[in-house]
């Protein structure tokens, strides 16, 4: 089942759109401003379907929220320090906003523009391809960028999010889903239970602001190490919460299995792969009870866990770290899929 229906209005008069996607036991809805994962239901292990996604009932809370609950970020998801890069020795400087460093780009950030949505139906899965156009100076970044983001919802379960972007000039590119998952339920709480294995060998230290060091440092020993399952709060005290980037044990530009999730209370499982090189893991740290969401919930600290598949963050900055030019005569096309299951 495919419905696309207008949700709202922006400040700016534009219909805010809401495309719902249908398919088995599975649904999912998806909004123009921002290409938000507004919802999604997922069964579990008695067959009883919940919102595991957090988000707001108001799609005008997104843009006054720093959650980004949802949001497709771009065109540089994570922290740039000081908002500055150079390319090819001409240096650019994007909006600061947090400290003195950029953050999901700033007020640039693809989640906070109003996005064509175009639904369609493939093989029994309905999908929609979202599309944006950011000009040429668009947050400071070089380039106009044609960039299209897909949603497939498969019978099977599976989320399948699929980024492509074109360029005028070489600029960067590095788009995420921010999601944050609760397979409890977006209101049953923490998430500090759910058991996580990360198919990640190495991580990146950070600097007292989340900007990384340089340093690409093996988990074995550390609180990083989630190669063995662990519950997300077992050795979370010590890190003071996660929202750090993982490094993903394989890389080859081809789907990767690299994370695997369970609640043991409802029985929710999901797996995701991609084809990007990194994740950044973030425990919903500054999440404090404030942030009222869906059906009036207040969502506490660690109420859900975000599984930023990106390039690593500051890149442009580290010679060391893989690259994400996008250069005029290619094309940006990266995949990332959320599977979900029970036990
Ligand atoms: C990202 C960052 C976090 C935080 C959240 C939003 O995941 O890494 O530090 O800013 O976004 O609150």
């Amino acid at each position: 089942m495919l419905k696309k229906q207008v949700f709202g209005t922006t400040k700016e008069g534009e219909n805010i759109y809401l495309v719902s996607l249908a398919c088995g036991a599975y649904s999912a809805e998806i909004l123009s401003l921002g290409g938000v994962l507004k919802s999604l239901k997922v069964p579990d292990r008695y067959g009883s379907v919940r919102d595991v996604v957090l988000g707001f009932d108001n799609p005008l809370d997104n843009l006054t929220s720093t959650t980004y609950f949802g949001q497709i970020v771009g065109r540089f998801a994570n922290r740039i320090a000081k908002g500055r890069f150079s390319i090819d020795g001409v240096e650019y400087q994007m909006e600061t906003n947090d400290g003195e460093n950029s953050l999901h780009s700033g007020k640039s950030n693809f989640g906070w523009k109003n996005w064509h949505m175009e639904p369609f139906e493939w093989s029994g899965s309905p999908g929609v391809v979202l599309s944006l156009y950011s000009p040429d100076g668009d947050g400071g970044m070089p380039g106009s960028v044609n960039c299209t983001v897909t949603y497939l919802l498969r019978p099977s379960g599976e989320l399948v999010i699929e980024y492509e972007a074109t360029t005028t000039q070489k600029t960067l590119m590095n788009l995420t889903n921010h999601s944050y998952f609760n397979l409890g339920g977006a209101a049953s709480g923490s998430v500090l239970k759910h058991e996580v294995l990360l198919n990640c060998d190495r991580y990146l230290p950070v600097d007292e602001h989340l900007i990384p060091t340089g340093e690409v440092r093996d988990v074995e020993g550390t609180p990083f190490d989630f190669t063995t399952k662990k519950p997300l709060g077992r050795d979370i005290e010590e890190v003071g919460g996660y929202d750090h980037c993982f490094v993903l044990a394989k890389h080859n530009s081809q789907l990767f299995e690299f994370a695997q999730v369970y609640d043991p209370t409802s029985g929710r499982t999901m797996r995701i792969s991609t084809s990007l090189p990194a994740v950044q893991m973030y425990t919903g740290n500054f999440l404090d009870g404030k942030t009222i969401g869906k059906a009036g919930v207040a969502y506490p600290q660690h109420g859900g866990v975000c599984f930023e598949t990106q390039y690593y963050p500051d890149s442009p900055n580290h010679p060391n770290f893989p690259s994400c030019l996008l250069k005029s005569t290619s094309v940006y096309k990266h995949t990332t899929k959320f599977s979900f299951g029970v036990k």
